[in-house]
């Protein structure tokens, strides 16, 4: 489920909006400058391996990559694995990387092909809860601070656009704001 929920920066339990009509999410989104849009889903995803998906969102990522602005793009796959015993470690490893207040000096362009993930995009007075799946595609802008939490069980399938081979790299802020609002299994429950 797409879902966008809305709570003041200084109160998590101040809840300006919740919705998950994607109209009004992109209309939200786009009043502070984040871009949010559509791509077909591919139902097959999970089983398709990486190569193949890139080349079937080929036109759509020519599109979106229509000035070369993009010079790295690629694929960041999770599964939960239940014959892995290190797959829990890992998966909390995974989860635990971006789940602090940070910022890129890029912008954090991702195309969900699978699975979900949530965005809490802190910008001003408000931090905008983005529960992403499959078929969304969310840029944030650079300096926006921001975290994402993928998750207690993390699954899914990301595209993702850089345009230096390190523009994933964080500059955390320190804050620990992240820890008083909901994790994302806390906003699908
Ligand atoms: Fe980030």
């Amino acid at each position: 489920m797409t879902l966008l929920q809305v709570m003041a920066a200084d109160n998590a339990a101040d809840v300006r909006v919740r919705t998950t009509d994607p109209t009004e999410i992109g209309t939200e989104l786009a009043q502070h400058g984040i871009a949010y849009s559509h791509w077909d889903v591919r139902a097959d995803a999970a089983a398709t391996d990486s190569d193949a998906l890139l080349a079937h969102y080929g036109p759509q990522i020519a599109d979106l990559n229509a000035t070369g602005r993009y010079r790295h793009i690629d694929i960041a796959r999770i599964h939960p694995d239940a014959d892995n015993p290190e797959w829990p470690a890992t998966a909390a490893g995974a989860r635990a990387k971006f789940l602090d207040e940070h910022r890129h000096a890029e912008d954090e362009v991702r195309f969900f092909a699978a699975g979900h993930g949530c965005f809490y995009l802190h910008v001003g007075d408000a931090v905008l809860a983005t529960v992403c799946e499959a078929g969304d595609l969310l840029s944030v802008p650079a300096g926006t601070l921001h975290w994402f939490d993928m998750g207690t069980t993390p699954d899914f399938i990301a595209i993702r656009f850089f345009e230096e081979a390190d523009g994933w790299v964080g500059d955390f802020t320190g804050d620990k704001i992240s820890a008083g609002f909901p994790t994302l299994d806390e906003l699908l429950g």
